[in-house]
């Protein structure tokens, strides 16, 4: 019985020197040269390989990283189990970029790092952040630890997902019926939602009309869900103040794209979360013993929701 490490070589031999010791009866590769194919019962990988069908005793398929909309998963077999990474450094990572842009968003700061290329030194009226209502499309596991985080500053603080949900302090919408009266009530929309058939594309012209006048949008879901060009209308008409993006699409944009040097727009690449490999490694061993013992795997995909 084989696990089978798909992805890059530095994270790689973290996990060979953790699966060593805690799964010592399981042999480890990192590629799949030199593996006999009908051992590999456990994959990890960023993207499916190509010659997937060669595992055809695989059961289950993690992904190196919390998203798994990068998975074609019409070529995983039905029978495979596909399980995203839940793991406590992308946890803890994304409560540092929340906060963080939540705050430069509440702060001002595109605005001020403009003055500061102009040399300008002039204040801006500061609201309380009581006065700053924050709400996450998505309330997921990333959106309910960033959510913790924020609570100490005193947002008033919302969330929508597609099933009902309750926690406590957040005033929680869910279904399409809903997503409306969410979005009148929030200044400072975070996006933490997976790539879907539903999800992609919902950014855009029709959605932002819906925030209150001069709201700002932290994303830090996926590119594709945000309509790029609805969204620099939106800041040149003033229908939102700011937006900080984690992800673009594609990635990186291209050079001469006007998102780069837009006066209201932050941008950072793709880095608010990273899988941390030690954390990481821990996590899908908790997972395999779980699977051995027939127990309930942590982060399973609804493949037919897609996430
Ligand atoms: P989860 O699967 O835990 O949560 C997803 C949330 O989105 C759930 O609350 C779910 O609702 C909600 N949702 C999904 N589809 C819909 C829909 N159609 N309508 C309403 N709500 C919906 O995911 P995570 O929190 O772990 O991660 C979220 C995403 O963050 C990842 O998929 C990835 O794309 C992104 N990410 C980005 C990173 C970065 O560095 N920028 C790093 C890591 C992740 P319900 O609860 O009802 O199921
Ligand atoms: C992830 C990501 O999904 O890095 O882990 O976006």
């Amino acid at each position: 019985m084989a696990f089978l490490f798909h992805s890059d070589a530095e994270r790689g031999a973290v996990f060979r020197d953790v699966f060593a010791r805690e799964l010592p009866d399981l042999e480890f590769f990192q590629s799949g040269r030199g593996v006999e194919p009908e051992k590999v019962r456990y994959l990890i990988a960023w993207t499916v390989p190509d010659d997937i069908s060669r595992y055809s005793n695989l059961e289950v398929l993690f992904s190196i990283g919390a998203g798994v909309d990068q998975f074609h998963q019409d070529v995983v077999p039905q029978h495979v189990k596909v399980v995203r990474m839940v793991e406590d450094g992308i946890i803890r990572m994304m409560q540092e970029y929340v906060a963080l842009g939540v705050l430069a968003l509440h702060r001002d700061l595109p605005s001020y790092l403009e003055q500061q290329k102009r040399c300008s030194w002039h204040s801006i009226a500061a609201r309380q952040a009581s006065e700053r209502r924050v709400g996450f499309l998505g309330l997921g596991m990333l959106a309910q630890a960033a959510i913790a985080h924020l609570t100490p500053f005193q947002f008033p603080l919302a969330g929508w997902s597609r099933s009902e949900k309750q926690i406590e302090g957040v005033a929680c919408f869910h279904g399409e019926d809903q997503l409306a009266g969410f979005l009148k009530q929030t200044d400072i929309l975070v996006c933490l939602l997976p790539l879907t058939e539903r999800t992609r594309g919902m950014l855009n012209a029709q959605l932002f009309a819906l925030l209150p006048g001069e709201a700002r949008l932290l994303h830090v879901g996926r590119g594709p869900q945000l309509d790029q060009a609805a969204l620099i209308e939106a800041l040149d008409s003033g229908q939102l103040a700011a937006a900080m993006l984690d992800v673009t699409d594609p990635e990186p944009l291209p050079q001469d794209h006007p998102l780069w040097l837009h006066p209201k727009v932050m941008i950072t690449p793709h880095i608010a979360s990273v899988t941390q490999p030690h954390t990481a490694a821990r996590s899908v061993v908790e997972n395999i013993r779980r699977h051995r013992a027939g127990e309930e795997l942590i982060g399973v995909v609804d493949r037919t929701l897609g996430y």
